[in-house]
């Protein structure tokens, strides 16, 4: 009998402790909560990417939270960015970095970001994305004169963006400035025939003249007083020749570098962007073999918060059946959030 009463009890605390323990109602993709934890993996991200642009946010397209204890929580993310028109070594902030439009051949990132909050403080645990650029078929679909990105390392591309790089050093009076990496490119045919380019420049320790003298011994500013910038040409091929470009230095960062990818190509090619029209995100990481090897992690662990959120849902949905108010409207699917700027 006692052990019968000693059950009972058991069963009903654990009851009690369940019902304490029931999880929270789920983050909806645009809630302020969500919101503040993209912000956080969206700066994240763009401070750990070496090369093409900065990303801004287009949709949370998911979100899981997983009590970790009290005042702890593991975030899981997933996010649609699209690329601005900010290089990566741009001191713009983010927020006044405007997003290159969908006839301009966008390029979409799609990242899994893990966080950590405690008491209240989002901190980034692990990233992994990757980039392209829409489709040409999807460009042309909607806007057919519109030109499509060109590989980075096309003929004529390289040859315009040397053209216009040459020309600013011959005219400059300011330091001989040095190619980094080719941003993006699109080729028109029609009705002219025109290159237009985008590249990230370095100033070097030589003038222009010294430079005519001996290109060789000119090299980029070291750390402590780089000097980076960004170039904009346009290489006119047909039916006349022409040629337009305009570069701004950014003047001295500290604590900002440029990463040169692996063997210097002197077209100014990563080795990953060659054959490519975009830098690709994952590959543009700080570290990606720390951020590969935790991937397939966060991947895991969204997969298992995924379906213990599904699991609690489900559950909840069995036991409680509230009556619908009369004119009841039912609240918006809590994900995936709203987009900000197009989708593509
Ligand atoms: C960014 O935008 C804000 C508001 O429009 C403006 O006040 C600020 O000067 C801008 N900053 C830069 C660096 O462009
Ligand atoms: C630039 O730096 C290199 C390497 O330190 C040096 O050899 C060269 O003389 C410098 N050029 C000028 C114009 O100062
Ligand atoms: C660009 O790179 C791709 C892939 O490596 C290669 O197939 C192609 O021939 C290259 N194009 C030029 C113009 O070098």
């Amino acid at each position: 009998m006692k052990a019968l009463v000693a059950l009972i009890l058991l069963v009903q605390l654990a009851i009690h402790k369940a019902e304490a323990e029931s999880p929270p109602a789920p983050l909806g993709c645009d809630d302020p909560e969500s919101e503040a934890a993209a912000e956080v993996a969206v700066n994240y991200i763009n401070g750990h990417s070496h090369h093409g642009y900065k990303f801004a946010l287009n949709r949370i397209e998911d979100i899981r939270v997983v009590p970790q204890g009290p005042n702890t929580d593991i975030i899981f993310l997933e996010l649609d960015l699209l690329e601005t028109k900010c290089p990566i070594l741009s001191p713009t902030p983010l927020a006044n970095c405007t997003v290159r439009s969908f006839a301009e051949h966008a390029v979409e990132g799609d990242c899994d970001v893990k966080l950590q909050k405690v008491n209240g403080i989002l901190s980034v645990l692990a990233s992994k994305c990757h980039s392209h650029a829409d489709s040409r078929e999807d460009v042309s679909k909607v806007c057919p004169d519109c030109p499509l990105l060109a590989n980075l390392n096309d003929t004529d591309v390289l040859e315009a963006v040397s053209a216009a790089l040459n020309d600013y050093n011959s005219k400059t009076t300011g330091p001989y400035l040095r190619l980094l990496e080719i941003g993006r490119a699109v080729i028109q045919y029609h009705p002219v025939h025109v290159v237009v380019t985008e590249f990230a420049v370095g100033a070097t320790n030589c003038s222009g003249e010294e430079a005519k003298a001996n290109v060789g011994a000119c090299q980029l500013l070291p750390e402590d007083q780089s000097n980076f910038g960004f170039c904009t040409g346009e290489v006119v091929k047909h039916p006349s020749q022409n040629l337009q470009v305009n570069c701004q230095l950014y003047g001295h960062q500290p604590g900002v570098t440029y990463t040169h990818p692996g063997q210097d190509t002197s077209a100014g090619l990563a080795p990953s962007a060659v054959g490519f029209t975009n830098h690709n995100l994952r590959l543009s990481h700080n570290n990606p073999v720390a951020s590969e090897s935790s991937s397939s992690e966060i991947l895991r662990s969204m997969l298992s918060a995924k379906s213990v959120t599904k699991r609690a849902v489900a559950e909840a949905a069995q036991h409680v059946k509230v009556p619908r108010p009369v004119g009841f409207v039912p609240p918006p699917p809590p994900c995936p959030g709203k987009i900000r700027h197009f989708d593509i």
